[in-house]
């Protein structure tokens, strides 16, 4: 791995290079399933709306200071009973695949979400039927325990896409309630 990779909290200075990156996996990958790349404005107002909930948003840097990836985690679900779980997603810049930043932005945003409060993180990986990305690679290293699949829910680039759900407990998990009821 890069030694001199940093990882730290996004800045809405950074959601130029965070849309840049996400922009190229809209248009060329299957991991995520939008079709349009949304614009700067439209990421900076997705990352304002996590960072002001209190979630984590990190970002990956090189030695110069180039944002290399992001990864953040926002609660799984709008309702209020879900306050507890949050879903992650994770991009790399599509030249700095494979090198372990990866695993490095996981394991802090792991970190980070333990700390927000979260109790369980829930990943929701898409995939052509029958391949195994690097994405479910880096969960599985990572702790996360697969639950199931939906499959041929998606439909993207000529090809039929799966979901994959995989969970791992965060910090306590369901060991103790939390310190406040949602
Ligand atoms: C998924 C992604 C974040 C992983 O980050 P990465 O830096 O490329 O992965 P790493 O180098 O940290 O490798 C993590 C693990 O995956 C494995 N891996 C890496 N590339 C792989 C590939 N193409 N196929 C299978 N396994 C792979 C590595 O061997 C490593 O496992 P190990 O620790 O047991 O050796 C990155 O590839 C990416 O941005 N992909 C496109 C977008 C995407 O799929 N995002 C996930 C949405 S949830």
């Amino acid at each position: 791995m890069n030694a001199a990779l940093t990882i730290s909290p996004a800045t809405p200075a950074d959601a130029c290079a965070i849309a840049d990156i996400y922009a190229h996996h809209v248009l060329h990958g299957v991991a995520t399933f939008e079709i349009v790349p949304p614009d700067v404005r439209e990421m900076a107002g997705r990352m304002s709306s996590l960072l002001d909930a209190g979630s984590p948003w990190l970002v990956a840097r090189d030695d110069g200071g180039e944002i290399l990836g992001y990864a953040y985690a926002g609660q799984l679900g709008p309702r209020a009973a879900f306050r507890f779980a949050c879903e992650d997603s994770i991009y790399l810049r599509h030249d700095r695949l494979g090198q372990g930043i990866g695993r490095a932005l996981l394991a802090a945003l792991i970190e980070a979400a333990g700390a927000s409060g979260f109790r369980q993180m829930v990943a929701l990986i898409a995939a052509v039927a029958g391949a195994y990305p690097a994405s479910l690679a880096l969960h599985a290293r990572a702790g996360f325990a697969a639950c199931g699949k939906l499959e041929s829910v998606g439909r993207k680039h000529g090809q039929w896409i799966d979901v994959h759900y995989l969970q791992r407990v965060l910090g306590e998990g369901d060991r103790t309630p939390p310190s406040q009821e949602p």
